[in-house]
């Protein structure tokens, strides 16, 4: 996830003022993963931008309550619970999953207790108001720092593992 140094993952109004880095390091990322697990608003932004049609070779999953009849469509799955697109994923021989947020997204998997580690790109900005990375959760959730590094001179990414 991209992130504003105060904590969020876009404006309220849904705008993400990210730097052409963050979203290289990102694709780049879904590439290597083979696979993007996202939330239905976060679908509806991205695929009105064009940003997920540069994805070809990515399995690409999207969750919402109301997947339709046609599950499989342009490109993408559509699911109804978070656990579905772990077992879609399972069954297509993936060992990793990107959850690639939104908020309600994350927030959920969270919920879960499906979520084992966190890739944060700090990008250079405070945001007046904004997404939080995460709703409220009913606990915390501790973190160990795996790894640090540059994507930019402006943007840092860490690597986090949850510790259970
Ligand atoms: N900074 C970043 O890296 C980054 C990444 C992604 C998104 N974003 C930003 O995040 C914002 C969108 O976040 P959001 O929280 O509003 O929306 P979201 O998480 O993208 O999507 C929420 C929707 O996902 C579906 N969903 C989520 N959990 C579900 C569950 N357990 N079961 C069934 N369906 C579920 C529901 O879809 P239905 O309503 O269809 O049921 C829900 O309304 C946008 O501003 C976007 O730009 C930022």
């Amino acid at each position: 996830m991209a992130i504003s140094a105060n904590g969020y993952v876009a404006r309220e109004d849904d705008s993400t003022p990210w730097s052409s880095e963050e979203w290289e390091a990102w694709r780049e990322m879904a590439e290597s993963v083979g696979n993007l697990v996202i939330g239905r608003k976060t679908y509806d932004i991205l695929n009105a931008e064009g940003e997920l049609g540069k994805m070809s070779s990515v399995y690409k999953i999207v969750v919402t309550s109301t997947p339709g009849n046609h599950k499989e469509r342009d490109g993408f799955s559509f699911v109804k619970t978070p656990e579905e697109a772990v077992n879609i994923l399972k069954e297509k021989g993936f060992q990793s999953m990107l959850i690639s947020g939104g908020s309600g997204l994350n927030t959920t998997f969270f919920e879960k207790e499906l979520v084992d580690e966190i890739y944060l790109d700090v990008e250079p900005r405070l945001i007046g108001k904004g997404i939080s990375l995460i709703r409220a959760l009913d606990r915390d959730f501790n973190l160990k720092l795996l790894e640090h590094r540059k994507l930019s001179d402006n943007t840092m990414q860490l690597h986090y593992k949850i510790v259970f």
